[in-house]
């Protein structure tokens, strides 16, 4: 029988908790998530595993990634499932600060990273989204002080970001990526996906298929614009609104002129009703 994670809320707790878990120079794991936990999650949390001794689950719904107009206050909030599915998994402990302890009256500092987060994708649409990110995760990292933090692939930006940020701001924490988890249709997981009706869920895997009938495109020699605008058209057949759907470099995120130059990942973000969808595959 697993036994329930401690759970923290404060700062003075979570230093205590920290302190009993690497009594014997335990390595950690950090899981950053804003709750509503997905069987993506819980792939993040495994791959944490294998890394280090101990983990930690973060859960925190982040009001400064958030832009007015967005759905913090909607944004699914599901507190005893999270703790029942992170206890079968055995994790160590959960951090669940609230927001007066994360940003305490006064709080006056912003993380600004440039490079991958200004590479006009994200950071277009969702001009406030990466400092909350950064800002915030950058807390979550001097908090826990972890040996290694698990993201996930599917917010791909937001992981080269993070990663870039921790190297540059010599954070000691190696930034891991993980597999996009997909449903048997191939959309991806989310904690968003349940705003979909069942008319939008039904044409929301063509998201998938769109990539990978870029992605062969694009292997099979077509040129960029044309295959890019083919995975635009079927996106658009399926009644998609379109923010982005592009072709980049696989690591820097720059443009790139052809499969030469480098490893290359389409990254899409487009809208199904009142939902916004991201995804990213490599070519
Ligand atoms: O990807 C997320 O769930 C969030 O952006 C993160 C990394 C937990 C920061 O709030």
């Amino acid at each position: 029988m697993s036994r329930t994670p401690l759970i923290v809320h404060t700062i003075p707790a979570l230093r205590r908790a920290l302190d009993r878990i690497t009594k014997k120079n335990a390595t950690t794991a950090l899981v950053p998530t804003m709750g509503a936990l997905h069987d993506g999650h819980v792939s993040l949390v495994r791959l944490a595993k294998r890394r280090a001794r101990k983990v930690i689950v973060s859960i925190f719904v982040n009001p400064t990634q958030f832009a007015p107009s967005e759905d913090f206050n909607s944004y699914p909030r599901t507190w005893k499932a999270d703790i029942a599915r992170l206890t079968a998994e055995d994790v160590d402990l959960v951090w669940h600060p609230d927001v007066k302890t994360m940003y305490p009256d006064g709080f006056a500092t912003t993380i600004l990273t440039e490079g991958p987060a200004t590479v006009g994708l994200e950071d277009r649409f969702r001009p406030h989204f990466f400092r909350g990110v950064t800002t915030v995760v950058g807390k979550l990292f001097t908090q826990c002080r972890p040996d290694f933090a698990i993201f996930g692939e599917k917010d791909f930006q937001q992981l080269r970001v993070i990663t870039q940020m921790a190297r540059d701001l010599d954070l000691g924490v190696k930034v891991v990526g993980s597999r996009t988890v997909r449903d048997r249709d191939g959309l991806a997981m989310s904690s968003r996906n349940v705003y979909l009706s069942p008319v939008e869920r039904s044409a929301a895997p063509e998201l998938y298929r769109a990539m990978k009938e870029t992605v062969r495109r694009l292997r099979d020699g077509d040129p960029i614009e044309a295959a890019v605008a083919g995975g635009a058209e079927i996106l658009k057949m399926a009644g998609f609104t379109l923010d982005y759907f592009e072709v980049r470099h696989g690591e820097t995120l720059a443009p790139i002129a052809s499969l030469k130059d480098g490893p290359m990942r389409i990254l899409v973000a487009a809208n199904i009703g009142e939902t916004r969808l991201i995804d990213n595959l490599a070519v």
